[in-house]
């Protein structure tokens, strides 16, 4: 083999490791939480894996997410959303909000497909971004100037920019609730405790090759965690769980779900992710949690290699968004595997019709095909959920969403 031209990838990066070992020092008990070890490698705002350079989604990242796959993706979920216009009574402006837009693709897609197809409502469409990471509003920019250059309406904003009760429109997005910081605990002997991340005292730091950090336990940082199994009518202290129990907490997905439930006036807030209802993720058999870490296309558990280099996840509780949604005026109006979302906005169209579009290469059809067939795979991304809340609809008749036909709000068997 040739040698590589390309630098090793060290193991962890090293500033990031520091920045974390020095406020692991400065702390009172010398550990953080699992939630803040993971807001800082994912997002420290020049190290952490959202903020640097090294390409993430993709063949050259870690990971694919669904509109990588290529257009069909946002052009299907741009129907749902002119559906969603016309229910609100055709909103002038109808604002549409991508939340964690990644590369900006999906919003291309969609906005690519409104100008072509639904010239009557591209006028009034406001399009807004809320995106953490600053390097992808650089390259979300640089996605859609040509859409801004054609006079399209898109701005980038923090969620605090908001007004409240000033969106009428949907909230939407693709794979942002996983990637939220979340809590780890563990129930043992009856009782709630909390994992933090404390340095390895066996490796002193500036060594990346080595696991720099290790977990230690302790009480609970905060009541809300307890709090959060009660609001769920989850009984971790029961003879159905193994001792230990361990799992994790999205208290960030419940402050999300109120801030953007907040500030919605009229319309609809749609989620694509991965995940199970309370029942499932706090399910017994599931005693080690969700946490998953991405890198190079491979996943694996260990939270604490390749510290700023991987991407690190964990399944959505659905339930939780339900019902925090709820308390703030949010109504369900379905949740559904994205394969049949898909399909009921006419995915099985664009299968059939590949054979019959003309000027296609038989290697085209096929790339599509499989790129079509990997979005409702129900081993892969077509078992995502899509959630679908509203608010502030004056209709009494019950809201008949196009990706929803066919779907029901419970039970939609295991996520694998
Ligand atoms: C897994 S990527 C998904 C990107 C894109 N939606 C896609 O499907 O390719 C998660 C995205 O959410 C962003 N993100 C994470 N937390 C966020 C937050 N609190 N507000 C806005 N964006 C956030 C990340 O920076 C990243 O762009």
């Amino acid at each position: 083999m040739p040698p590589s031209t390309q630098p090793p990838t060290p193991n962890s990066h090293p500033q990031l490791c520091q920045f974390i070992h020095q406020q692991i020092k400065r702390s009172q008990l010398q550990r953080i939480t699992f939630a803040q070890y993971m807001d800082w490698v994912l997002y420290h705002p020049e190290w952490g894996y959202y903020s640097t350079a090294q390409p993430k989604i993709g063949t050259a990242g870690d990971f694919f997410t669904a509109p990588h796959l290529g257009r069909d993706f946002g052009e299907l979920l741009a129907e749902q959303l002119a559906q969603m216009w016309e229910i609100l009574g055709q909103p002038q402006p109808f604002t549409l909000v991508e939340m964690g837009a990644g590369q900006g693709i999906l919003a291309a897609d969609i906005l690519r497909h409104f100008h072509q197809q639904y010239p009557q409502i591209w006028p009034h469409l406001n399009y807004i971004i809320i995106e953490r990471s600053p390097l992808f509003q650089v390259e979300q920019a640089q996605t859609l100037k040509s859409w801004c250059d054609r006079g399209g309406s898109i701005q980038w904003r923090q969620c605090h920019e908001i007004d409240q009760n000033s969106i009428t429109g949907c909230y939407f997005s693709n794979e942002l609730v996983d990637a939220f910081p979340v809590h780890q605990i563990r129930f043992r002997n009856g009782q709630l405790q909390e994992v933090y991340v404390t340095t390895n005292p066996d490796v002193p730091p500036g060594r990346p090759s080595e696991p720099q950090f290790q977990e230690v336990i302790g009480e609970p940082s905060t009541p809300k965690l307890a709090e959060y199994f009660l609001f769920l009518g989850i009984e971790l202290n029961c003879d159905r769980y193994p001792d230990p129990y361990r799992t994790e907490v999205n208290l960030a997905s419940l402050d999300w779900i109120t801030e953007i439930a907040r500030t919605l006036h009229r319309g609809f807030i749609l989620t694509v992710d991965y995940g199970y209802s309370s029942e499932k993720y706090y399910s017994p058999m599931r005693s080690e949690g969700t946490l998953q870490c991405y890198f190079q296309h491979r996943y694996h558990n260990n939270p604490y290699i390749h510290v700023g280099y991987q991407d690190l996840t964990t399944h959505v509780n659905f339930t939780a968004l339900e019902n925090q949604g709820q308390l703030w005026g949010l109504e369900t109006v379905g949740l559904t595997q994205q394969g049949l979302f898909l399909m009921a906005l006419g995915l099985g169209q664009r299968l059939s019709a590949l054979t019959q579009t003309e000027g296609l290469s038989l290697g085209e059809v096929l790339r599509r095909r499989e790129a079509l067939h990997s979005l409702i795979n129900p081993m892969g991304l077509g078992n995502f959920r899509v959630l679908i809340q509203s608010k502030g609809l004056e209709s009494q008749q019950p809201i008949q969403l196009k990706g929803l036909r066919g779907a029901e709000t419970q039970d939609l068997g295991p996520l694998t």
